[in-house]
This record gives structure tokens, C-alpha cells and sequence, in this order.
């Protein structure tokens, strides 16, 4: 395909006469690298880039990879291996692995893989348009990665860990009225199971006037909810002389920007939940009434072992906090079961400590041991395969039983939902038109779905609910109910 001096997507100009080439990215991994992909789109659509929805009809292919268990890396390279027929048979296509897996295995990639030209940390994607132009040139495979967290001075690593955030991509998000927004870079925490602080560098605030400014912009895109994000994203700070600014500052100046309706953030870390953060939280109606911070254990041994930095006594604390000020807060965790030397007696800690906090929902993950992190030097992998899957069975049967319970109590309650889009199931012919199952998110991030049409997507609507299940809300869209903003919708009941 050619096109001649036209306006892309992001309002770039293809050059004159150039062909557009067409990209395929596959995004595994946390949300950082949701963000990290549209950037990376959002910098290629700038050199004449489009986007391919098959991954054979591309002439550059990124996967966008995640290290944190392993079988997140071994997919990766099974799905590399079922490719080498492919790029054997087409050496001009460009295959590349980005992400915290090219981090981490830096030439193992190509050594696993060795028709994979391009390798590329996530400190280092901004260098993806000329990695690529060099691939192009002729001069071979290129490796772009960070420096490791001994290789250098600490001003020279952190360097090497930067992104590029302000350029966005509205196609690349899970819809174009919600963005993420990177605050924090990195992480230096250490937990002793977790492979991010080698493959995200230190931890790094970034500036608070370029987080604001890209909040300005992504409102002017027509953004309605933000959500920042940060491994620990509630220790958050970012010191200029005597002027220290933290998350609590950033909600309040982003909360400021017109057409901003909704803030989030995430992960919190369960020591950094201080009384200001939860007070602004409560004091700013924008702010979600959700607050993801994982426990990972309810064992003191094992979180110290984990060096998790707290104890269930502190996580109890904290949780207090929470329901004195935020009352109506919906909390979420994450845990690893089978973590090295995890007793019975620790995990039923665990059971205990779900039983006690009635998170909204958990992410219950199997321990996976990591090379390069202090876990895997210092502790055996000794709890059984079998025994991390009946624990984590167990544990997610728990959590789906106080999940059904408490969802329950909505029924017969209005919750204001913003509406993503319609959900995964078909469409029904209704007699106002075509009616659709859609879904959207409550403030406190429940789902919610009903029976609507896609006009609604992107405001925010009263769904009376009238049924729930562990992890889904049902409901209805009353029309006489509904927000100025929705009234012109027509009616479908
Ligand atoms: N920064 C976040 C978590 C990032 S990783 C935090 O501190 O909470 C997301 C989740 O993956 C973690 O919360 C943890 O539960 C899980 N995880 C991390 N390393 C793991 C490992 N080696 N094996 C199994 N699960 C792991
Ligand atoms: Fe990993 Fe711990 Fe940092 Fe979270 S806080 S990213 S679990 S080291
Ligand atoms: Fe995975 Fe990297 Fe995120 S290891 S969880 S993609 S920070």
C-alpha cells in the first residue's frame, strides 16, 4: 500500500512515496507493558508504520515480553521456534524480542533463537526506530539493552532504565478513554522472589510537571480515566531542593485537569498506605475507591523470607486504616503459594489472612523460581509442583466464595459505571435495534455488564444491578435514571 503526504492516526505525516510498512506487536506481562507497546506504536506509525492485525502480513514483528514466572519466558520462545520456518522463508521480515525477557536474556535470545534480529530492553524502546533502520541497512542483528544494577554509577544505570513515555497512541490502548501513565520507573525493593528490579532498573519518580503535562494531553485526546502506574506506585516521590512532591500531590494536580472523570493507581505497596494518601483518595471524587495492594503471604516467615519489609500485624494495621477512612474501598491482592520452605501451617496463614481482609479479588500465582534473584541463591524450591497447585486451588476457592458474598450486597443498589465497550458475548436483536451485552467498571473497579448499545461506550451510566456473581455484577440501565450526559441516548429497555 502507498500513501502520499497522508495524515496518520496520530496526526504523523507518512513520508512522500514511502510505502507504509506494517507492524505486528504481541504484549504479554503487567501494564507497564501494555504502555510500553503503545509507545513503542506510537514511535513506529511516526516512521510510516501501520498496524498489522495478522502476524504474516507484517514486515516487523515485536513480542513484548515478560519475565516475572517462567512460563511467561518459555511461551515466548516456543512461539520464536514456531516461527523460524517462517522468517527462514521470509529473511527480509524483522523479528525482534523487547521487553523485561530481552532485559534479562540479552543474548540467550539469540543464542536460542538465532534468526531474531533485534533485542531490546524496556529502557532502551525509544531506540527502536533506528535499531530498525540499521536491520534495514544491512549491519545485522542489534541488541539495545540496560545497563545491569552494578554496571555503572548509579546516575549512569538510571540513565540507561529511561523511557519515553509522552508519546502516546490512542489505538493501542483498551480504549481510547483510558490511558495508563507511567509515574514511577523501576523498582528497589528486592523482594527475594521477583526478577523487576533487574529487568526495570532502580526505582525512579518521574518528574511531577511531564506526569501533569502528559495528563493534559491525554485528556485532550479525549481520555476520561487515568491510571498510574508504578511497581510500588504509592511510594512515589520525586524531590526537586527543598520541594518534595508524592502520589497524594500528583492526584491532586491531575485532579484538576478538565475532562479527567476518573484516577486510579497501581500497585500499591502495603507499607507506603499512609493516612494523607487515603485521606486525598477519600477528599477527591475523581479518585477509584480501589486499591490493589498485595499481600503475597499471610505467613511472617515466609514474608520474611520474601523480604516483603512488613509483617501480618502491619498489613492488618494498614488494612484498619483503610476501612476507618475508606470505609467503602475495594482492596485487592496478589499472592504467591509454594514460596521455598511454605508449610501447611503458613499457607492456611494465608487462607486466614483472605478470610480476614475479604479482598475484592486475588491474583494467587505459583512460586516460580528466578535466576538472578537473591531467592534463587539463598532458598530451595522445595514445595512440590502438585502442592503449589492444590494451594493455589484452594486459596482461589476461598477468595471466590467472599467475592461472590460480598458482590451480593449490591444487588438493588445504582452504581456509576464507565462503559468500555460491549462484552465478549454475541449480539442480540432487540426491538429498539441491536442490543448488546456491554461491560464497564464501577469506581470500585467491579464489573459490571448489561443489556445496551455501543452509543454508550465511553460515558458513565447508572446500572441498577440485579444480580452478581464472584467476579461480575449484572444489571440494568434505567433511562429515566440517567446522567445529563447520557440523555440524548435513545431508550432500550
Ligand atoms: N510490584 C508489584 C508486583 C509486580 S509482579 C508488587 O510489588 O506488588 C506481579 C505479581 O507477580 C507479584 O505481586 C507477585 O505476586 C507475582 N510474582 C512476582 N514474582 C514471582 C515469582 N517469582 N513467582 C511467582 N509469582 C511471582
Ligand atoms: Fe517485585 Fe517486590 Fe518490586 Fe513488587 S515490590 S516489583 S514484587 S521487587
Ligand atoms: Fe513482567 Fe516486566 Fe511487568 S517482568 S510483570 S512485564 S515489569
Amino acid at each position: 500500500m502507498t500513501q502520499d503526504n497522508s495524515q496518520l492516526m496520530d496526526g504523523s505525516v507518512a513520508v512522500e512515496d514511502q510505502p507504509l510498512k506494517k507492524l505486528y506487536i504481541e504484549t504479554v506481562g503487567c501494564q507497564m507493558n501494555v504502555l510500553d507497546s503503545e509507545m513503542v506504536v506510537a514511535s513506529l506509525r511516526r516512521q510510516g508504520y501501520e498496524l498489522a492485525d495478522q502476524l504474516e502480513s507484517a514486515d516487523t514483528i515485536l513480542f513484548n515480553t515478560c519475565s516475572v514466572r517462567e512460563n511467561a519466558e518459555e511461551k515466548v520462545y516456543s512461539n520464536l521456534s514456531k516461527l523460524k520456518k517462517f522468517k527462514l522463508a521470509h529473511p527480509e521480515k524483522i523479528l525482534g524480542v523487547m521487553g523485561c525477557m530481552a532485559q534479562k536474556d540479552q543474548q540467550i535470545v539469540f543464542d536460542r533463537a538465532p534468526y531474531v534480529d533485534l533485542v531490546v530492553g524496556p529502557g532502551q524502546l525509544h531506540r527502536i526506530p533506528e535499531l530498525l533502520t540499521r536491520i534495514e541497512s544491512g549491519d545485522g542483528s542489534q541488541m539495545a539493552v540496560s545497563l545491569g544494577r552494578r554496571d555503572g554509577s548509579q546516575e549512569q544505570i538510571r540513565r540507561s532504565h529511561e523511557t519515553f513515555d509522552p508519546l502516546r497512541d490512542p489505538s493501542m490502548r483498551p480504549t481510547p478513554f483510558q490511558a495508563y501513565l507511567r509515574i514511577q520507573i523501576g523498582c528497589d525493593k528486592f523482594c527475594t522472589y521477583c526478577i523487576v528490579p533487574m529487568t526495570r532498573g532502580p526505582e525512579q519518580g518521574r518528574p511531577p510537571e511531564l506526569i501533569v503535562e502528559e495528563a493534559r494531553e491525554l485528556a485532550r485526546q479525549g481520555c476520561k480515566e487515568i491510571t498510574f502506574l508504578g511497581q510500588t506506585v504509592n511510594s512515589y516521590r520525586h524531590v526537586t531542593g527543598n520541594h518534595k512532591t508524592e502520589l497524594a500531590d500528583l492526584l491532586e494536580q491531575v485532579h484538576e485537569i478538565d475532562g479527567i472523570e476518573r484516577l486510579k493507581f497501581v500497585t500499591s505497596y502495603p507499607k507506603d498506605m499512609t493516612p494523607r494518601l487515603l485521606q486525598t483518595v477519600r477528599d477527591l471524587p475523581k479518585c477509584s475507591t480501589y486499591l490493589h495492594v498485595p499481600a503475597q503471604s499471610g505467613s511472617d516467615d515466609v514474608l520474611r523470607r520474601m523480604k516483603r519489609g512488613y509483617t501480618t500485624a502491619d498489613y492488618y494495621d494498614m488494612m484498619d486504616r483503610i476501612a476507618d477512612l475508606l470505609p467503602d474501598a475495594a482492596v485487592s491482592s496478589d499472592f504467591i503459594v509454594g514460596f521455598c520452605g511454605e508449610t501447611d501451617e503458613d499457607f492456611q496463614k494465608t487462607v486466614d489472612l483472605v478470610q480476614r481482609c475479604r479482598f475484592k479479588n486475588s491474583f494467587i500465582f505459583k512460586y516460580s523460581v528466578r535466576p538472578g534473584t537473591r531467592g534463587a541463591d539463598l532458598y530451595e524450591d522445595d514445595v512440590p509442583d502438585d502442592v503449589k497447585s492444590r494451594r493455589n486451588n484452594e486459596l482461589l476457592a476461598v477468595q471466590n466464595a467472599i467475592s461472590q458474598e460480598d458482590n451480593l450486597k449490591f444487588l438493588g443498589q445504582r452504581m456509576t459505571v464507565l462503559v468500555e465497550g460491549p462484552s465478549k458475548t454475541s449480539v442480540k436483536r432487540g426491538e429498539t435495534g441491536p442490543v448488546r451485552q456491554m461491560m464497564g467498571r464501577t469506581n470500585c473497579d467491579r464489573i459490571v455488564v448489561w443489556e445496551g448499545n455501543e452509543r454508550q461506550t465511553g460515558n458513565m451510566l447508572p446500572v441498577l444491578i440485579h444480580d452478581a456473581s464472584s467476579h461480575t455484577l449484572f444489571g440494568s440501565v434505567e433511562t429515566m435514571e440517567m446522567t445529563p450526559s447520557v440523555v440524548s441516548l435513545p431508550t432500550m429497555t
